[in-house]
């Protein structure tokens, strides 16, 4: 694996001749995005897979969770079973894409379009998390991103390149933040049953290779959108409105005790928090806030739709508008960009804080991602 590794990091350095130098950036600043709402449609659930304990892919519901509301102080210890009921997820490896690819072939009647030049009927597939990161983009100066791009019969794929930066960051975690990114899931096991009439097993073990993910669909402005993103629970009543208006996105936090700690909460917290559940259209977020030790203190409910009004009240705060409306230039950046209809080819777009967005081009490359059993199928 450390081989494997070395190879990875030198893959990222552009060769002299795959390296297209760019003739065009896009800027991320603020004012030039902030003008009216972009279109954004409700976004409509087309489907949904699993992921089991092993990481397996299965075109159903059956890792699907159900929200059971705690007690507003519960007793939830974050801490419990991470020395010895915790497995978690190999987050060496690079999945790409490729769960939604094996989704869209599976289900192929659900996307196919009437028009022959595009037959998945969309212009861009990629996982909610992508865009997540590119609607928090100019409000963010921590960390930057890497996403390669590929065209396949007229739709754009979308999918993330990890940098230098976060493959240091995720060789050097701490002892401790190992520890405090497994607070996150034990918070769903307290407050989530494998059934609609079920009981929360805090017991049992906490899994991170298991997931249940949505796949929408919707439209940015022009753009048309193909995307799935995992989802952490939905409401136990099973009158509750389809999906994804029943679904629910459950998060930790640390408790807030001053006026500054809330502020930020606000500033940031919350920026990816909405972004996250806006795209999806999941409207409710739980959250556990918790003490240093893992105890959780207090849960609140956030509805998305009032998150932009709840941090009006901070001085200079993010806007959502700005998060749409730089998506959406980004996706019509991307769409000018890439021509080649050539799964080989990647633009690979590159953006770090304080600068602009670039991007190079790069044929029968490392960076390739699009799978020879998916291509095959797609160009029949
Ligand atoms: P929290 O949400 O409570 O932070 P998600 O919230 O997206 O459903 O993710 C579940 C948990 O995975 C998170 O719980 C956190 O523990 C962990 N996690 C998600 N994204 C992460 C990231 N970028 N870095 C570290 N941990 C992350
Ligand atoms: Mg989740
Ligand atoms: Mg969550």
């Amino acid at each position: 694996r450390e081989h494997d590794r070395g190879n990875e990091i030198n893959a990222r350095r552009a060769r002299p001749n795959e390296c297209v130098s760019s003739l065009q950036t896009m800027s991320v600043l603020r004012q030039l995005y902030d003008r009216d709402f972009p279109v954004y449609k409700q976004p409509v659930e087309i489907g949904y897979f699993s992921l089991d304990s092993k990481r397996k892919f299965w075109n159903d519901a059956r890792q699907l969770r159900y929200y059971v509301e705690p007690e507003k102080c519960p007793n939830f210890n974050l801490r419990d079973g991470y020395r010895d009921r915790f497995v978690k997820r190999d987050d060496s490896i690079k999945e790409k894409l490729d769960h939604i690819l094996r989704w869209i072939l599976a289900n192929r009647h659900k996307v196919q379009s009437k028009n022959v030049t595009c037959p998945v009927g969309v212009d861009f597939v990629t996982w909610r998390g992508h865009l997540t990161k590119l609607l928090t983009t100019p409000y963010e100066t921590q960390e930057g991103w890497l996403l390669a791009v590929s065209k396949l019969a007229g739709t754009l794929y979308i999918s993330e390149v990890e940098t230098e930066y976060a493959c240091r960051n995720r060789d050097n975690r701490t002892e401790r933040h190992e520890e405090m990114m497994y607070w996150g899931y034990k918070f769903e096991q307290y407050t989530c049953a494998d059934e609609a009439q079920g009981c929360p097993d805090s017991g049992g073990v906490v899994n991170t290779n298991e997931a249940f993910c949505t796949v929408v669909q919707t439209r940015l402005a022009e753009h048309k959108l193909l995307f799935s993103g995992e989802v952490d629970c939905r409401e136990a009543d099973l009158q509750a409105p389809q999906a994804p208006a029943c679904y629910i996105e459950l998060k930790t936090s640390a408790e807030i005790h001053t006026p500054k700690q809330r502020s930020n909460f606000h500033r940031y917290k919350l920026l990816k928090w909405w972004a996250q559940s806006f795209l999806p259209g999941v409207p409710k977020i739980v959250a556990g806030f918790r003490d240093n030790d893992g105890q959780v203190v207090d849960v609140e409910t956030f509805k998305t739709s009032q998150i932009s009004q709840l941090i009006k009240t901070e001085y200079n705060c993010w806007k959502p508008t700005v998060c749409m409306n730089f998506c959406s230039d980004f996706l019509s950046f991307v769409r000018e960009t890439v021509r080649e209809d050539d799964p080989r080819t990647v633009y690979l777009f590159s953006w770090d804080p304080h600068k602009d967005v670039t991007f190079t081009i790069h044929r029968d490359s490392e960076y390739s991602f699009l799978p020879d059993w998916f291509v095959k199928e797609m160009t029949r």
